[in-house]
This record gives structure tokens, sequence and C-alpha cells, in this order.
């Protein structure tokens, strides 16, 4: 750690309490700060570690009023769902609180009083929409209209999800009170604002000039806001869901949600303190004194709010340090698509666990291998496997499973002594030796997947050794030789229990198990005398393991039906074409057919093709787009409806005399119509 600082405080951001939590948050936001607070901890560093359920806010709301059930029943249903969830992948928070909590409602309120006192507030007036029905202010999202740029008559307030646009719910055509139904009134209401644009200056001089070394996406979004003229924020809300604001005036006011949540992070850290004084002593150590370092873990879609607002209320307030940095990720994707509660489309935690128990840490391993640092990336379950069955299990898994099977073989699975060196042995124990300084370089830097890299490439070292030095050959000439070689190779074992104990903490905790050893310290990775000559081994178990194809095929299947049922769900029916007189309609010919053959046509992914008994006794070939529905053999023996005197038309050198009639489903697939009964081949549909 830099040597002006003693301590760490790190925060993971407040996730809302309405929703489980899914591994775009773990991806983005908790593996990442868990691996760091781990790191420290083995470092044997000062540090604290908070989390928490951010409960208020206009979502909760709206949740609770969809459910027929009170905010307070929403949060707690989803506060134990989260931090569950959170528990079980290993996330190690010191606390994991709420911002319903007591403690945090009068920190908070505490906090707003103290900037409304010391008059670095500043009290606006202006127009909102009240529903005279509901008798309130209406939040943004519960106003609905007229979008005024693509017309879609859904729009919220805030956002037309249609075309993308951010709105104003003044800018909405006809709005509409989603609470009553009725038209708002315009009413207006006095709110209180954090003057940003008067710390601007300020923080383009710590930002842009004192944090440089920040990431290249947060710094860049900072330096966005700032070239920007910032505007005054409101620090209030007229909303019924939240901590009153405690001064005169405000009555059914709250604190707004953005105002109240990081406060968290130091009202959690007040109630942990409070819990276990012994252990993290008083709270204001890790808020007040310059010698803590500060450093919030959040998704880019928090960074204004961590990098200028937050920073701004604790300046305005006096007295707390700043974060010292944001290491922000980019999102992360699901099969290329972005991850989204509201279409489901997602890997919830509460489901992975259900059909992977126990394999916590090859979530953990995947998502860190691919964690979105410096760009948006994507979750594939292929990828997923892939780098399960060919890294966990080929890499890490094998190395630990050869070094303690050969140990037991030869030497009962107690740690042989070490012989003199040959070259091989120098070259591998110089190949690791810098693992350290290289995992410290990138850990401080939090780049996290670049360390797991590292981890990653002891095992490789290990197995290039035990593959070159041929113990199993060795040992029928030369036995004391194998001593050695096992003798390093259980050192690296030993080795990767330190290095992946951050990462995959579940795993090193086995192999600690396994190589029957305590805790190790951070300070002895690299060392070759971590397991001594004559040491007991426990019995050797697997790791890691393979996880088959038909493992991933079930999940792929589950996404599939979700995109599926989303399409219906979105399904909105063609509008139904101009009326047709019955002379038009009689012009067509619609006849039933029975298949006879039907086979896939060469070079054409689209089309099969059809022979069909159409009652006169001469069959017939058609030509239908839907090879990518059916297999022929699937459709030879059904009956079919057709229209008989549709124009030929050659295909692919075809003539298709006639057209099979399908419907097409919301998803755009093609389904083949027939009767309900069984009908003679010919017979007329009209
Ligand atoms: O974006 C979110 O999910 C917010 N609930 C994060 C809050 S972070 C902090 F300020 F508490
Ligand atoms: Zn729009």
């Amino acid at each position: 750690m830099d040597k002006k600082f003693k301590r760490t405080t790190v925060t993971a951001a407040l996730p809302y309490a309405n929703g489980g939590v899914h591994i775009g948050h773990l991806a983005g936001v908790y593996v990442p700060a868990d691996i760091y607070v781990r790191y420290l901890r083995l470092k044997k560093e000062d540090v604290v570690f908070i989390g928490g359920s951010d409960e208020h806010g206009v979502p909760i709301t709206i949740r609770a009023k969809k459910e027929g059930i009170t905010p307070q029943d929403v949060c707690d249903r989803y506060h134990k769902i989260i931090k569950d969830s959170f528990k079980e992948f290993g996330i190690s928070f010191d606390i994991y609180s709420r911002t319903t909590s007591k403690i945090h409602n009068k920190f908070a309120s505490d906090f707003f009083k103290k900037l409304y006192d010391d008059g670095k507030l500043i009290e606006k007036e202006t127009e909102q929409y009240y529903d005279e029905e509901a008798h309130q202010f209406l939040a943004d999202r519960y106003i609905m209209g007229e979008c005024p740029h693509c017309h879609n008559p859904h729009a919220y307030g805030d956002q037309c999800e249609k075309c993308g646009s951010d709105l104003s719910p003044m800018e909405l055509i006809n709005p509409h009170s989603t609470i009553s139904g009725s038209k708002p009134v315009i009413k207006k209401t006095k709110n209180w604002y954090l003057p940003l644009n008067e710390y601007q200056d300020w923080l383009k001089k710590w930002i842009l000039e004192g944090h440089k070394e920040w990431r290249p996406n947060v710094y860049g979004q900072c330096k966005s806001w700032l070239d920007m003229d910032l505007q005054p924020r409101a620090m209030t809300r007229d909303l019924d869901w939240g901590i009153p604001v405690p001064v005169p005036g405000a009555d059914g006011k709250v604190l707004y949600v953005w105002f109240d949540a990081p406060i968290g992070y130091i009202s959690n850290t007040v109630e942990l303190c409070e819990k276990e004084p012994e252990k993290f002593g008083n709270w204001e150590k890790w808020w007040k004194d310059p010698e803590t370092r500060l450093v919030h873990f959040i998704g880019k879609d928090n960074i204004v709010f961590h990098c200028l607002i937050f920073p701004v209320m604790l300046k305005a307030h006096g007295g707390y340090i700043l974060p010292d940095n944001v290491p922000a990720n980019e999102f992360l994707n699901l099969e290329n698509d972005k991850i989204s509660t509201s279409r489901n489309w997602a890997v919830w935690l509460d489901e992975y666990l259900r059909d992977f128990p126990g394999k916590q840490d090859v979530l953990r391993y995947v998502l860190t291998a691919n964690a979105p640092e410096t760009k948006d990336n994507n979750f594939t379950w292929k990828d997923f496997q892939e780098r399960n069955n060919s890294e966990l299990v080929a890499i890490y898994g094998n190395f630990v499973n050869r070094a303690l099977q050969l140990t037991k073989k030869y030497w009962g699975g107690v740690v042989p002594a070490c012989g003199e060196l040959q070259d091989v042995d120098r070259k591998a124990i110089e190949e690791f030796k810098d693992v350290k300084a290289q995992m410290e370089n990138y850990l401080d830097n939090f780049k996290f997947r670049e360390a797991q890299k590292e981890a990653m490439n002891l095992a490789r070292i290990g197995n290039k050794y035990i593959t070159e030095c041929e113990p199993w050959k060795v040992w029928k000439t030369d036995p004391k030789r194998v001593e050695t070689i096992l003798n390093i190779s259980l050192q690296l074992v030993a080795n990767l229990a330190i290095a992946f104990e951050p990462f995959l903490p579940f795993s090193s905790e086995k192999l600690r198990k396994m190589i029957n050893m305590e805790q190790f310290d951070w300070t002895e990775l690299g060392r070759t005398d971590l397991l001594e000559a004559g040491h007991q081994l426990a019995e050797p178990q697997l790791l890691f393991e393979k996880i088959e194809d038909d493992v991933i095929d079930a999940q792929l299947k589950k996404l599939a039906d979700t995109k599926k049922a989303n399409e219906l769900a979105n399904y909105k029916p063609q509008p139904v074409k101009a009326t047709v007189p019955f002379e038009d309609f009689e012009k067509l010919d619609i006849r039933v057919g029975h298949i006879k053959e039907c086979k896939k046509v060469k070079k054409s992914k689209k089309l099969l093709q059809f022979l069909i008994d159409d009652g006169t006794g001469e069959d017939r070939t058609i030509l239908s787009g839907i090879a990518a529905y059916y297999e022929p053999e699937q459709l030879v023996g059904k009956d079919v409806l057709f229209v008989a005197n549709f124009a030929p038309r050659k295909m692919m050198g075809i003539e298709s005399q006639g057209m099979i009639l399908s419907a097409v489903d919301a998803d755009g697939s093609l389904h083949v119509t027939s009767t309900l009964d069984k009908v003679k081949p010919g017979s007329i549909v009209g």
C-alpha cells in the first residue's frame, strides 16, 4: 500500500432491494471488490469492507404497488435474497446492512441537517406534475405519455424505452399519472439543491489534475461532465418513501435516494463499529483520518454519483476523506445481449446455485477472466464451459491432482525432502519466483483479470515441470530424484493455494485442507519451503469437475425460452388488411394436400421440397421456405393447406406448383397449417 495510508475502507455499491442479483452485478462490482479485500487481508493490512442494500427510491415503490404490498415488504424480501446470494458466493463483507436501518435514517438525516444549517444547500421552487386524485407529486417514473421524438404512446417521464431518448416529464405529449390514470396538473414545489456548480473548479482540480491515475473510463466520464457546466441538483424529492427531510416546511418530502445511499456506506460502518468495537475501533478512523484510503467499487452507471456528487456532499459537510480511487467497471452482456431485469435476460445467482451447486468458484473465475474492466464484455455459457474444462480442470485441477496423487503413490502422502537441484528445477523455480511481485502490481492497480492469469500461470508452470521431469519414469531408476521433483511440485501446489485465495476462496480452502495447512500469508507467495519434509498430506480430492455439454445446453435452452417468452409478451398483432370482396377471395383456390415426400433442397438453407397428393391423381411439387423449422421426416404423411392456383415459380432450378400455408409466430418462426380432422386430399378450403 501507498506509504501515506495506514488502512483502507472498501465499499461496494449498495444494490437496490427491488430484485435479486445477477452475474452482471457480481462481475461489475462484488467479485472485484471481494478479490481486493481478500488480497489486503491476506497481506495483513487493516481493511474494512462495507456493503448493504439500497432500499429507497421510486423503483421500490413501483414494485410494491404492482404487487399490492408495502415498500418495506419489498425491501425485506430482496434484502434477504441479496444478502444470502452474496454470502453464498463468498463476498466477504464485514457488514451487509440496509438503508432502512434506524442508524442509517438518523445518520443520513443528521448529515442533511448539517448541510442545511451550514447554508450549504439552496432552496428552489420548481413546477412539477401533481396527481390531484392521488394527492401527490409525481416522480418521473409515475408519469407516462407520448414520446415527443418517436411518438411511442407509452414513454416514461424520464425516458422513452422505444427510442432511448432521455426525457423530462414536461416534454411528454398527453401525460397521465400511472397512479390514478388522471391528467396531472402543474404545481409549484420547494426542494433543496446541492449547488454542484460552486464546486466545479474544485472538482476539476481534485480529479482532472489530482487523479490522473484513475481508470481511463472513469477519468474520461468525469472529464466529460466537468467540461460541461454543472447544475445544482435536488437532494430532496416529493415522495412518501424515504427518509423525511429534517427541516421546517418539508412535509411530504424525503431525501433523494442518491443522497442517502452513499451515506449508507458511512452509517453501515458506524453500525459495524458499534457491533464489533474491539475489531474495528471507532468508525471515524475509517472515514475521517487522512491516513485512511477510501476505495469505491461500482458499475459505470454510478460514476457521476461517486466521483462528483458524493465527494461534493462530503466536502460540503467537511471532516471527511474523499475517495482515493473509484475502479468502476463497464457492463457485462449475456450471450451478446444487454442484461435486463425486466426482460429476465440474466443469470440470477440463486438460480445458478440451484443449477451448479458448489460451483461458486467456477463462476467467480469466469467472471474475473472476462471482467469488463476496460470495455463491455460478454458472458456466454460456452465460454463458461470452456474455461472450466480447459483451464480450471485441465490446468489447475490437473496439476494439483498429479502432484498429490504422485506423492500418495510414491511417498504415502508425505512431503519428501528436496535434494540437489538440477537445471530443470532451477528453471521452474526461477519461473515462479516473480509471481508475487507481478500479482501485486496487477492487484494494486485493480487489474484483476491479469492478476488471475498470473495465478493460473503458476499451475501451467507446474504442469510443464511434472511433464518434463517424468517422475513415473525416473522412479524406476532414481527414486531419490523423485523426492526432489515431488517436493518442488508440492511447494508449487501450496503457492497456488495462496495465489488463488483472493479469487477462488472455496477452492483454496479445499486445497489447504488437502495439503493439511492452516491459513497462509501473502508474504509467503513465491517461496519454495512452504511445506516441510515429513509433513503429512490429507487425502487428495478433485478440485474441479468437468461440465458436460448437456448441462450447458440446458442453460442455453432456458435463455432461448426466455427470449421466446419475451417475444410473445411483446407481440403486437399485425393490423388487419383492407377488406376484400368475396369474389376476390374466391379467386384463391386453397386445398388440402397430403405430403407424400419431403426433402431438403441442395444448396438451400431455407427450402424444403414437397411431393403433394392433391387429390387429382397427379402429384405436384411445391417448394416452401420452412427448412429452418422442420426436419423433412417430421412432415411426411401430414396433411397441409396449400394454394393450388398460385402461379408456378422456379426456385433453385425447381418449379414450385403452389404454396403451402404457414402461420408466422410472434418470433417470426413458421408453422405449417392443417385441418383439425382428417379429410380427403384435394378438399377445397373456403
Ligand atoms: O445503481 C444502483 O444499483 C444503486 N442502488 C447504487 C447505489 S451505490 C451507493 F451510493 F449506495
Ligand atoms: Zn421515443
